[in-house]
């Protein structure tokens, strides 16, 4: 996949700018505040729906314009090419604030979606993040959300059953919550889509293990380096979904007195290892780098691979952590992988030995266009 172009009106600190991409490494550097970031912020919002920093979308809207003459709101625009198609697709977003109330429409090739669902899969990436170190050392719930959203751009009926467990735990916690007896009624379902996920979790824990290591050996060329992901509180004794609600049931007391579903997929934890140490707990913080690094970039191979198209790789500041000879050896690797936008204040710290050809953005000159 190639993101050809995109355009940004009145987002964060743009006014009306038009970028047009090159297929291989986009760098796009400038000083700090410059609007870097808020580049691969558009990209990742049409591709997701959301932004990545925040979920007030009003914060988005450019607040240094005068809007007397206009309408308040941003705008933008990506139009990219599948690996696959002959013919470019479009991805729109238009958002609107009128006093304290807001409009949004998402329109893919003209044509309107109304749901989030939709968006998903369409233009795809991986963002590499300042904050990535999160994955190894900050709370479980960031872990799953990587997981849902690795096994969801592979699978459309995955993300369909997340969407719909997350529905009826919700609902079933509601009716606990005010002490209603009828939160049995979503058992089934519950206990249904529960092992759907259950299973697919297993089954990318090994896949995103064994395509980290393949990874590691491959940029870093060395064999004794080995990562590890372990499932826990997943419901190891349970196999079947008449197990699954046979569980719920033997636990109706304790569920009440919780006042929620207390155990269940939404509760899975990944511990992930390194060398055979728990990571969150032993490595150094440039390994904890690494390790974050080397999982995105098996995201990356995996979604790829699944979906038969190369996916944009989203690189904010994320390689400056690493010594020079391993962020050489990653940016090799990367740059083969196809189109990549990488943010940097210093445009020197990213060319590999000046031998490869870059397509610079300098984000300075952008804001006055
Ligand atoms: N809604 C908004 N309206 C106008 N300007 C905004 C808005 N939101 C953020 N900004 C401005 O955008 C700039 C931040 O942009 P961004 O985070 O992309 O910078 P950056 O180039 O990535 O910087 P760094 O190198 O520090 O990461 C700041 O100058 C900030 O004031
Ligand atoms: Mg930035």
């Amino acid at each position: 996949m190639i993101l050809k172009k995109l355009y940004i009106n009145q987002f964060r600190n743009y006014k009306e700018t038009m970028f047009t991409f090159s297929d291989n490494v986009n760098v796009l550097y400038g000083e700090n505040g410059i609007g870097k970031t808020n580049i691969l912020e558009a990209i990742y919002l049409l591709g997701r729906g959301i932004s990545f920093r925040t979920r007030h979308e009003k914060e988005l809207v450019n607040h240094n314009i005068d809007y007397s003459n206009g309408e308040k709101g941003y705008y933008i625009k990506a139009v990219f090419k599948s690996d696959h198609n002959e013919y470019d697709t479009t991805v729109e977003i238009s958002y609107k604030l009128e006093g304290k109330k807001h409009t949004k429409h998402v329109f893919i090739n003209k044509k309107e979606i109304k749901a989030r669902r939709d968006l998903i899969g369409k233009l795809i990436f991986v963002l590499f993040l300042p904050t990535d170190t999160n994955l190894i050392e900050g709370s479980p719930s960031i872990r799953r959300d990587f997981f849902h959203m690795l096994i969801s751009m592979v699978s459309n009926e995955y993300l369909d059953t997340l969407i719909k467990y997350n529905k009826i735990l919700k609902m079933r916690n509601k009716l606990l919550s005010i002490k209603s007896n009828d939160f049995y009624i979503y058992d089934d379902d519950l206990a249904k889509y529960a092992m759907i996920i259950k299973e697919k979790n297993i089954e990318y824990t090994l896949i995103l293990e064994k395509t980290m290591n393949d990874i590691h050996k491959k940029i870093f060329d060395k064999n004794t380096d080995v990562y590890n992901i372990k499932l826990k509180n997943c419901l190891s004794d349970i196999n079947t979904v008449e197990q699954y609600i046979e569980k719920l049931k033997s636990t109706t007391q304790e569920q009440i007195r919780l006042s929620t579903t207390y155990f269940g997929i939404h509760r899975a934890e990944y511990d992930i290892y390194y060398n055979n140490m728990q990571a969150k707990k032993y490595c150094s913080q440039g390994q904890k780098r690494i390790c974050s690094l080397i999982m995105k970039l098996a995201e990356e191979c995996i979604v790829s691979q699944a979906r038969k198209e190369s996916t944009l790789l989203l690189i904010d500041d994320a390689l400056l952590e690493l010594d020079k000879n391993k962020r050489t050896k990653v940016l090799e690797y990367i740059e083969k992988k196809g189109q990549v936008f990488i943010t940097v204040t210093e445009k020197e710290n990213i060319l590999i030995n000046n031998k490869h050809e870059y397509n610079i953005l300098e984000s300075q000159r952008c804001d006055h266009l």
